[in-house]
Formats: structure tokens, C-alpha cells, sequence
């Protein structure tokens, strides 16, 4: 018994010291926005088009004589990320190609030289903090219109063109260019609370490519409580630590490690095919993917930045506001079991996830069970059961199927989720129960096209737990 208790308490100081860390809020936040946003949407073939598709000298760039998004209103933006369960939101300041959507004191190719003409990203950072988000920006370290960067993933190469191979001087700007706009983005929209730096290529692997350490001090001293991701290296083993780090559109196998110890960490995906907006993917995530995908990442202690690809006209397309406000109704039900939890030590049952903020623990449902819910190692640990979105209280089961379980196996009934309770409940007399909705899944619990599965249960394993329990013998 002691020595699980002890377990108990020890995850709570580990809690506790994460507090401290500058990377707290974020580890805290779990779910987050980003924007994918720039001239490319006019083309509408996503953030790599002007690599991937041939166009002719000055057509593309043409397209920033046009950019004028009349509809762009980042306070809704913001109301809708709110209301997903969203903590913060990430938005391209510049792209690989180059255009700034920024009022950048350093070239012309920006978004004040449009017939738009107002600083994007400023309307961006003061809607979204007047929602009480925190913001961050997404800058490109290459920049392809620059003589100064090139390597096997630029347009030239992607189709076939000769290279331009950079002089010392040219290479020495691009890096000046990066820096200056890095420092403009950091002393100029006050408080920004995390910058995403993207990305150093394989092909740019070994050395310092973009002049790391110069980079990071223009960040940490301008902003002192900014957080910075991990692509301004390839391999992380072998150079310095970073505050998080940025694997992509998956859910890890566990949590992320880095030189051996477990690191903050986000998987930023898209919400369909593409980042950039891309007129013709219609290949949108269901909602419970994203669920599922959120509780994934949270169940492996890391956060989920979900991908939002906005309009030439400053729309956010309407399948992903649908998913987004799909997703704000499984939050109002279900996010205590997101936001400040983290993973957990107990193996979940079979097609669920298992989130835990102190000694509650969520057990998210990924699919319909098939019946009755057997959790491993839970066994007389659980205090009490109920279901979230409604309070509704869970049974345990101890008088029928435990011959066949494992020891330390609880079985339980969690109502409204399981067809057939009806009858066992009737059997049971359970108090207060209505002896209808019961033999299916209710109309909240359907996995139906735009809502996610809100299945959900919280199990609050008991910090008394028995002394004869199996897993409790023999620990620490
Ligand atoms: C990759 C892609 C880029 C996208 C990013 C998101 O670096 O090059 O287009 O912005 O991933 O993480």
C-alpha cells in the first residue's frame, strides 16, 4: 500500500517542478492552432506550390499584387480556437517562399504592399491575445527567393532548373536577412510566447547552416520567457538542448526522449491533406481522428498543434470550422481530461487512451466497446467511476466474468456506451437509471460524421489502494 501511494505523490512532484519551467504554460495548454497563411493561397495548391509547380519568371510573386483578404477577422479566428479547447496559436510569419506577412523593415515582398496593405501578424497577435491565447510565429529559415539559400529541396532544383550556387556574400546576407527578421519579429509585437523556427533539411544536417546560437540569442533576449522549437538542427542527440520539439503529423509511440530524458514536445498536423490552403484536397481528418489524434499525443505527455489553412480571402474554409467548432463541443464535455494532464503509468484497455492529471485518470474511448471495459491493473484501486460528459456514475463489475480476467483485472460497465445495459441494469436496480436509452448508443455518444465520439469515462483509482493487490506488491 505505501509503496503505492508514494508513486502517487512523486508524479505530483514531478508535476510541480514542470511548473517552474519556462515550458509549463505549454505543457499545460496541450492544444494548440496553427495557420499556415500567405500569397499561396491565391494559387490554391498549398504552402509548396511555388517549389512543386513550374511557374514563370515574376508570376508567382504577381500574386502579392492581388493578396487582398477583406474577410481575414482574427478576433473570430480566435473565438474558434477558443472555443476547440485551443491554449495558443502559431502563425506563418514567412513561408519557404519567401513573402512576408509582416511589415518587414527588410524587403518589399510583404503583406503592407498589398492592396490589403494592414501587418497581418499584428492583427493576429492582438485578436488572439485579447481572446487570452498565447501566441507564437512559424518562420522559414530558408527563403527561396534569396540567392543566398539553396539546397536539393528548392524550386530550382524540385523542376529541373539550373542552380544557383551562392556566393560568400550572398550566403552571409540570407543569414543577416533571417536574423534581422527574427529580431524585428521579437522586439516588435510585444509579448510572443513561443517561436517556431522551420527547418534545417537534411541536405544541411551537419554545421550550423543558419547561425543557431546567434538566432536563439536574438529570441532569449528579447523575449526571456519565449519558448523555441528544435529545427534549427537536424539531429537533436548532438547539439544543444531546445525547449520543445516538433515531430510531424503522428502520434509518437511513447513520449518523446531526448539524450535520454523525456522533453516537451508538439505534433503540428494538418486538419486535411495540406497546410496551405489547397483548393481541391477534400481529404478532411473526422473529428474523431482529431480527437483520438489530441488524446494520443496528450496521452504520451506532448501537445497537438492542429493545422488551419486559411483562404485568399481570409476565410478559414468551412469543413475545418465545422471540425473546429465538432471539436469545441467534445471540449465543453470533455477537456478536464485535456488541459494539465499528462500520461499515465496504468495500461489502458483495449481500444481506449488513458490521459491523468493527478489521481484522476480519463479513460478515452476510441471506438465502441464491445461490451463491458476491462482495465488492466486497476483492481480494487478504483475509488469511484462516472462518465464526464454526464457524472453519471460507472459500475464495476465483481460478480460475473472475473474467473477469465487477470488478477489485478477491473471490469467495468460504463453506462450509456454499452449496448444491452438495460436488462443488467434492471437486473440491478440501479437507482435513477431510466430504463430506456440504455440498449444503444445515445445520440451523443454516435460516432457520426462532424461530432467526435465523446466517450469518456473518468476512473479515479483510489490512493488507498488494497494492501493484497497484486501490482502493488514488490514496488519501489
Ligand atoms: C515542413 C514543410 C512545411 C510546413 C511544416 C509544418 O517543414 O516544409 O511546408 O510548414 O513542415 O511543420
Amino acid at each position: 500500500m505505501k509503496t503505492c501511494c508514494v508513486t502517487i505523490l512523486a508524479s505530483l512532484a514531478a508535476l510541480a517542478s514542470v511548473a517552474a519551467d519556462r515550458s509549463a504554460w505549454f505543457q499545460e495548454a496541450r492544444f494548440g492552432m496553427f495557420i499556415h497563411w500567405g500569397i499561396y493561397s491565391i494559387p490554391a495548391r498549398g504552402e509548396w506550390t511555388y517549389a512543386s509547380d513550374s511557374w514563370k519568371a515574376g508570376e508567382y510573386e504577381a500574386f502579392a499584387k492581388v493578396f487582398n483578404p477583406t474577410n481575414y477577422n482574427p478576433r473570430e479566428w480566435a473565438k474558434l480556437a477558443k472555443r476547440a479547447g485551443m491554449k495558443y496559436a502559431v502563425l506563418t510569419s514567412r513561408h519557404h517562399d519567401g513573402f512576408c506577412m509582416f511589415d518587414s523593415h527588410f524587403t518589399d515582398y510583404k503583406i503592407t504592399n498589398t492592396p490589403y496593405g494592414r501587418d497581418i501578424v499584428r492583427e493576429f497577435v492582438e485578436a488572439f491575445r485579447a481572446e487570452g491565447l498565447k501566441v507564437g510565429f512559424y518562420h522559414s529559415l530558408p527563403d527561396w527567393t534569396h540567392p543566398g539559400y539553396s539546397d536539393p529541396e528548392t524550386p530550382a532544383v524540385m523542376q529541373g532548373r539550373p542552380v544557383h550556387k551562392s556566393t560568400p556574400e550572398e550566403y552571409a546576407a540570407f543569414k543577416e536577412l533571417v536574423a534581422n527578421h527574427v529580431r524585428q519579429l521579437m522586439t516588435e509585437y510585444g509579448k510572443i510566447d513561443l517561436l517556431f523556427l522551420d527547418y534545417t533539411s537534411k541536405y544541411k544536417q551537419d554545421g550550423d547552416y543558419f547561425d543557431r546560437e546567434r538566432l536563439l540569442k536574438i529570441a532569449y533576449e528579447n523575449q526571456p520567457g519565449i519558448i523555441v522549437n528544435d529545427r534549427l538542427s537536424f539531429w537533436k542527440d548532438n547539439v544543444r538542448d531546445f525547449d520543445y520539439y516538433t515531430p510531424e503529423i503522428c502520434v509518437p509511440s511513447k513520449p518523446i526522449r531526448v539524450k535520454g530524458r523525456e522533453v516537451p514536445w508538439e505534433t503540428c498536423a494538418t486538419i486535411n491533406g495540406n497546410w496551405g490552403y489547397c483548393a481541391e484536397d477534400n481529404n478532411w481528418k473526422t473529428p474523431e481522428a482529431l480527437v483520438a489524434g489530441l488524446v494520443g499525443c496528450v496521452s504520451r505527455d506532448g501537445n497537438l498543434l492542429l493545422n488551419v489553412g486559411p483562404m485568399s480571402d481570409g476565410k478559414i474554409p468551412a469543413p475545418a470550422v465545422e471540425r473546429l467548432n465538432a471539436l469545441g463541443d467534445w471540449y465543453a464535455a470533455n477537456g478536464e481530461s485535456i488541459f494539465g494532464c499528462g500520461k499515465s503509468k496504468f495500461t489502458p484497455p483495449f481500444g481506449c487512451a488513458y490521459t491523468q492529471k493527478g489521481n484522476t485518470l480519463y479513460c478515452h474511448f476510441l471506438q465502441q466497446p464491445l461490451g463491458d471495459v476491462i482495465l488492466p491493473g486497476l483492481k480494487g484501486r478504483v475509488a469511484k467511476a462516472t462518465l464526464l460528459r454526464t457524472g453519471e456514475t460507472v459500475n464495476c463489475i465483481d460478480q460475473w466474468g472475473f474467473e477469465l480476467l487477470e488478477k489485478d483485472d477491473q471490469r467495468i460497465r460504463p453506462k450509456g456506451i454499452v449496448p444491452g445495459d438495460v436488462k443488467q441494469n434492471k437486473r440491478k436496480k440501479v437507482v435513477g437509471q431510466s430504463k430506456c436509452n440504455y440498449n444503444h448508443f445515445p445520440p451523443t455518444t454516435q460516432p457520426r460524421p462532424n461530432r467526435p465520439c465523446p466517450v469518456l469515462s473518468t476512473i479515479h483509482p483510489s490512493v488507498q489502494p488494497r494492501l493484497n493487490h497484486p501490482s502493488c506488491r514488490g514496488e519501489g
